[in-house]
């Protein structure tokens, strides 16, 4: 694809993104069949949920603007994938791998947050308002589930330490 102005690397982008929620989508699935922990599972599922109709929103995204996703990888994702791997390998407790898992999709989200505020800024820069508030839909969901998670991770933490 061609890179050569602000639109084009705003489709880049987009794409990459595009390709990330479908990442994601199978991480946090390949996450719940992981780990042991109710709770933690229930949230990911919730997110999946989301995570599958932020997917869909992107996909308006681009027919408001007259585009469509181009082939662009989301290596993030795919390293964060990579390490929650590596730590299973490492045959960690239950306890271990479910607080493991919940603060590598708490890097996820932040991923997320930072990469959507950046769409959500260059969509309004662009004029593109029906765009820019999808991208704010996503934005907004991404940073209630981080919310979420760290609320969680905070109380998990406090147990795993009284107990250990
Ligand atoms: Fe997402």
């Amino acid at each position: 694809m061609k890179l050569e102005n602000p639109r084009d690397l705003f489709v880049f982008e987009l794409s990459s993104m595009y390709t990330g929620e479908k990442k994601i989508d199978a991480l946090l699935d390949e996450v719940c069949q992981t780990v042991d922990d109710d709770q933690l599972v229930r949230m990911l599922r919730d997110h999946q949920k989301e995570t599958q109709q932020q997917a869909r929103n992107l996909e308006q995204c681009f027919q408001q603007i007259g585009e469509s996703p181009r082939e662009v990888p989301c290596p993030v994702v795919d390293a964060i994938h990579q390490e929650f791997r590596q730590f299973v390998g490492m045959n960690p407790a239950p306890q271990v791998l479910a607080m493991f898992a919940l603060a590598g999709a708490d890097k996820v989200e932040h991923f997320e947050i930072a990469a959507y505020r950046g769409l959500v800024n260059k969509a309004m820069l662009m004029g593109e308002t029906m765009c820019m508030q999808l991208l704010e839909t996503n934005l907004l969901q991404e940073e209630e589930t981080a919310g979420k998670l760290e609320r969680y991770a905070n109380e998990m933490g406090r147990k795993a330490l009284a107990t250990a």
